[in-house]
């Protein structure tokens, strides 16, 4: 049985994000080992939480991320019977190993008492050190016992995979392939067709069991086989793995993609806003980075759009559209099915690939777009310890995904969200200084600040005034 875990499946197990493990660890509260935490460690630092899965916040923060990313609902979520089986063999084998020598150790352990107990005095201090050891380190007790059976369970279901050299960590669950699995939670990897016919996503098995979900053209050289080399579009986990494989480190590591994509609907948000949903081929996914734009050409229009997606949903993309503006109005008349050609992606809006700091957000009107993806994607990593989302309604634009922002609040302990009316904006010393005051300060926070960019360029010369340094500071335009 594992004695260590991984900091995702700690998270997973006590109902918290990886940020707020990762916090526990900064301030002292939870030793780490090579990355790993003791399941009794980890009890001692998140002592209120639940252990069980089927805890309500988990529920919670899984269902709004299912609305958050526009998944599919998962309802098949077993793997396939093969990999159940394969798994279940391997934790039986473990557990069986575990339990044997768990009692060999328990029957030690009574006999030495025995013995201590039985030596009479020139025995008793050690019996009383043996019982203080073990008050201290304990035998495995009924807690720490349980979260390690709940670990097991966790691991029928769903197989960790870690990334080298990254290091990210993630979960395979259901008959998701390892690239699927990777993209939804947020990670940048290499890829191209998602459908076995590029070889973009080959990755190294260095440790675990892999089974082939699907046939792939694509053809992998006998000598990279014999490597472990596999197809992670076509493979997915049938135990833990460690896997090598590529990671695009930056927004200009995303290659340049032409898409047409089908119109999936127009969802209309009061008179002047609207959501263009778009779906690209099932071959032909639309590889980008949260915060990047695509350039998108229809009906003889063609105009520059923030993505509003997340890239963990690669298929299903958003665009946020407002009436009087020559491609809305077009877009506007669009039907389900026709089609919208992409050129994309663009931009270097990007989240700060592994930065530890909270995320402050501010969003100027139509400047939202690129926030909510940066948002999503955020928590679709759940790495930041906190977010915060400042949405300051504009002239032309109101807080048209309003309800959203609230049930993020609502769902997730650490998300905050204050909509903001459209005066404040005019001052930014004035925001600045409330939202300093708000957060203590923004010092030591990631910021991103999207929107027109006569109120976006101040409020960020406000913030580089009072302190905040250029490399914690991304600010994009918006046209409204
Ligand atoms: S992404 Fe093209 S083969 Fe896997």
């Amino acid at each position: 049985m594992s004695e260590l875990l991984p900091l995702s499946r700690a998270a997973r197990l006590v109902g918290v994000s990886r940020g707020q493990v990762q916090r526990k660890i900064k301030e002292g509260k939870l030793q780490t080992f090579e990355g790993m935490v003791r399941p009794a460690d980890l009890l001692r630092a998140f002592p209120h939480k639940s252990l069980k899965t089927d805890d309500p916040n988990l529920k919670r923060v899984a269902e709004i991320r299912e609305n958050a990313y526009g998944r599919r609902l998962r309802d098949t979520v077993l793997p396939d019977a093969e990999v159940l089986a394969a798994r279940l063999k391997a934790l039986s084998g473990e557990l069986t190993g575990a339990i044997r020598q768990r009692n060999i150790y328990r029957d030690i352990i009574a006999g030495l008492r025995q013995q201590l107990a039985d030596g009479g005095e020139p025995a008793a201090d050690l019996l009383y050190w043996l019982e203080r050891q073990l008050s201290t380190i304990g035998l495995p007790d009924d807690e720490s016992g349980a979260i390690e059976i709940e670990d097991q369970l966790l691991r029928v279901m769903a197989a960790q995979v870690r990334l080298q050299p990254s290091g990210h960590d993630f979960f395979v669950e259901g008959q998701d392939s390892i690239l699927d699995a990777a993209l939804r939670a947020g990670l940048a990897m290499d890829y191209g067709c998602s459908n076995g016919n590029c070889g973009l996503c080959k990755g190294r098995i260095l440790k675990g069991e892999v089974k082939k979900t699907r046939h792939h053209d694509f053809v992998i050289p006998e000598a990279e086989k014999s490597q472990g080399y596999v197809l992670l579009c076509s493979h997915t986990a049938v135990t833990d793995l460690l896997v090598e494989a590529e990671e695009a480190e930056s927004a200009s590591e995303m290659p340049r993609q032409e898409v047409r994509a089908r119109v999936k609907r127009l969802e209309l948000l009061g008179t002047q806003d609207a959501i263009l949903h778009l779906q690209t081929p099932r071959n032909q996914r639309l590889r980008f980075l949260a915060g990047q734009s695509a350039r998108l050409s229809a009906r003889g229009e063609e105009a520059e759009l923030g993505i509003a997606s997340c890239p963990c949903d690669d298929r299903n993309l958003q665009f946020h559209l407002h009436r009087g503006e020559n491609f809305a109005d077009k877009a506007l008349e669009l039907h389900p099915n026709d089609y919208v050609d992409l050129v994309a992606p663009q931009g270097s809006f990007v989240l700060r690939d592994d930065s530890p700091r909270s995320l402050l957000f501010v969003a100027f009107g139509g400047g939202f777009a690129r926030i909510k993806s940066l948002v999503e994607h955020a928590m679709s990593l759940d790495a930041a310890e906190s977010m915060h989302l400042y949405w300051v309604a504009t002239a032309d634009t109101g807080h048209y995904l309003h309800n959203l922002c609230r049930s993020w609040d609502d769902a997730l302990d650490d998300f905050h969200y204050r909509p903001v009316a459209a005066d404040s904006a005019l001052d930014p010393a004035k925001l600045a200084g409330d939202i300093a005051t708000r957060q203590r300060e923004f010092l030591d926070f990631d910021v991103f600040v999207c929107g027109p960019r006569e109120l976006a360029e101040p409020l960020a010369a406000v913030m580089r005034d009072r302190g905040l340094p250029e490399n914690q500071l991304r600010v994009e335009f918006s046209e409204r």
